[in-house]
């Protein structure tokens, strides 16, 4: 076989991953977030498999362009994701970020730590006792390394008799591949 189509299954995409993940270790799939909406992978995935999903993102085409497949159970917020609680008024399984900006879109669209990290805060706080919360995070841009520093640097601190943190990363890559860190409260 030509190795040029050789491709790996496992050690791939971390989108893929963290949607394996939830379908695997989460017992419950009823109420999900997709924190960052974005071209709606996460989202749709996310559809398929829970009964209810809130979906944010700042980008109202981004919303819109969603909309369109007119889920049934999806609510789309076209809002920042600091303001979960504001929006999300019950608890959930499962909570989703896909940091950093919509590929082919703008690039300066990208999430911040400060807001990153305090809907993080907040999303643990919402999250049900078994329920996961997945973390992608691309530092090959400023601001994803300093999401990377800030939002490491928080969960670490984490009472471990509450969550577990585990953190996935490749390690014969370039040192700015993209992370996935998955969080599940106990
Ligand atoms: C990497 S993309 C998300 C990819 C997406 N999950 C998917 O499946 O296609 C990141 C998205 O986060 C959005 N975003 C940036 N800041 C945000 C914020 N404060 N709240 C919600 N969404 C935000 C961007 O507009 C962008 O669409």
């Amino acid at each position: 076989m030509n190795s040029s189509v050789k491709k790996f299954n496992y050690v791939a995409d971390i989108s893929n991953i963290s949607h394996y993940i939830i379908r695997e270790f989460l017992d419950n799939k009823m109420i999900a977030v997709d924190a960052t909406l974005g071209n709606g992978y996460d989202t749709e995935f996310l559809s398929n498999n829970f009964k209810m999903i809130y979906s944010f993102d700042i980008q109202e085409n981004a919303c819109k362009e969603y909309l369109k497949k007119q889920k049934d159970n999806v609510m789309i917020i076209n809002d920042s994701h600091e303001l979960l609680d504001k929006y999300i008024k019950e608890e959930v399984d499962c909570i989703m970020y896909n940091l950093g900006f919509l590929p082919g879109g703008n690039k300066e669209i990208t999430t911040q730590h400060i807001t990153s990290l305090k809907s993080i805060k907040l999303g643990l706080k919402l999250l049900k006792h078994g329920g996961l919360m997945t973390i992608c995070i691309y530092r090959g841009h400023n601001e994803g390394k300093e999401e990377e520093h800030y939002i490491l640097d928080y969960l670490k601190t984490l009472d471990k008799g509450e969550f577990g943190v585990m953190h996935h990363s490749f390690l014969n890559r370039s040192k700015t591949s993209p992370i996935l860190v998955v969080v599940e409260k106990k």
